[in-house]
């Protein structure tokens, strides 16, 4: 553990950026899936509640809390599908981990470049229990920030090797086949999602866009694919034709939030869904047939986020790649927090004059 028990660990966009590059972009992935996936397996130790969301006209911003009752996390996340046209992210984050039995917080962190590679385990992880065995062929319609996380989760835990990309802006394909070059890929750049799909066993649809979209239309999708839908993450935001909703098995990570900001919002709010830690511990079957379309309606949930927190807080010993942030009072007295401020004054010779 981190010896001084009053500075909390902070990891920065660089130390971020530096552990990833020292451990490596798919075995992080790679490791990071395992997490979250024990974390899944031990769903019922969760506090669990949908995020609390806070709607603007163009865009949202969200808190993502939970707790194991040993340690408790959140993340701030922000969706803004319009940044990206002014230059900045569409989705920026960061989170934090503190120590249940007394609330001192113990670990926060960047959650930018932390979310975009725990999506794309998350997916990795989903697929896994849902794609066709053996799809080595992946359609990645959307092509911004998220993109080549959710590309190379997909090589390291399912082996897909074949990328057939699509978006609206050309610009954003070149950028993904230019970043993913030599990295074992056999990349095709197409003209429409319709040309994206021809052969592909899993479909990602990761797009930005404030509204109801309808990124796959019912005639897009065969008969037994997977569909990773990662951008439909808000209330009036979605990506997928209803119709493409009724033909397939759906799984979720927690209904409650997913019914609110999920691609079945389209849906009653009953209609039948998979909760995917029941896949993930074995009490339910994940695919079943090879003609079954098997849907993973990913939303985001907070025990991902507190996942990944856990994964970079076991890193942080070995690595050393942290700061540390004097957040936390820390008088020789608990209750002379005043006096403390009082020796500040007195050591920088300002004395009471200074209150
Ligand atoms: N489910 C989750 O856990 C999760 C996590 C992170 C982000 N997201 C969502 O994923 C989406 C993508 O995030 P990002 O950071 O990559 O955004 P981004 O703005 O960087 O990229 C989005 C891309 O989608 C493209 N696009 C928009 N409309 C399109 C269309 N009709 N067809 C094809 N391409 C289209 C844009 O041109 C852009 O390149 C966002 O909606 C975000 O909210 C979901």
């Amino acid at each position: 553990m981190i010896p001084n028990l009053n500075i909390v660990p902070f990891v920065s966009v660089d130390h971020m950026m530096k552990l990833v590059l020292k451990i490596g972009v798919e075995r992080f992935l790679t490791e990071l899936a395992s997490y979250i996936e024990d974390d899944f397996r031990r769903w019922q130790a969760f506090d669990k509640t949908p995020r609390v969301a806070s709607h603007s006209a163009e865009g949202v911003i969200e808190l993502m809390p939970t707790s194991d009752g040993e340690v408790y996390g959140f993340k701030y996340v922000n969706g803004h599908p319009k940044n990206m046209r002014e230059g900045r992210q569409t989705v920026t984050a960061f989170g934090m981990l503190a120590d249940v039995h007394n609330g001192y917080p113990v670990l926060l962190s960047e959650m930018t470049i932390l979310t975009a590679l725990r999506t794309a385990a998350m997916s990795a992880l989903a697929a896994k229990h849902l794609a066709p065995p053996g799809a080595d062929c992946m359609a990645l319609i959307g092509n911004g920030a998220q993109a080549e996380f959710q590309a190379l989760a997909f090589k390291a835990l399912l082996g897909v090797r074949k990328l057939r990309f699509y978006d609206i802006d050309r610009a954003a394909t070149e950028k993904c086949i230019r970043n993913l070059a030599g990295l074992g890929f056999d990349m095709v750049a197409c003209a429409t999602t319709e040309e994206a799909v021809e052969g592909a066993g899993i479909i990602t649809t990761v797009t930005a866009d404030k509204q109801y979209a309808t990124i796959l239309t019912d005639n897009m999708v065969g008969s037994g694919v997977h569909i990773n839908a990662v951008g439909g993450d808000c209330p009036g935001k979605t990506e997928l034709h209803r119709d493409i909703l009724l033909r397939s098995d759906i799984f979720v990570e927690y209904p409650p939030q997913t019914r609110i900001e999920g691609e079945i919002q389209q849906l009653a709010p009953d209609h039948a869904v998979t909760e995917l830690w029941q896949v993930i511990t074995g009490a339910v079957p994940g695919r079943r047939d090879p003609a079954q379309i098997t849907l993973f309606d990913s939303v985001g949930f907070a025990i991902e986020d507190f996942s990944a927190l856990r994964y970079i807080r076991d890193q942080l010993i070995s690595t050393g790649l942290y700061q540390e942030l004097d957040m936390l009072a820390d008088p020789d007295e608990p209750r002379d927090l005043f006096g403390m401020l009082l020796r500040a004054a007195t050591a920088t010779k300002t004395g009471h004059a200074a209150l």
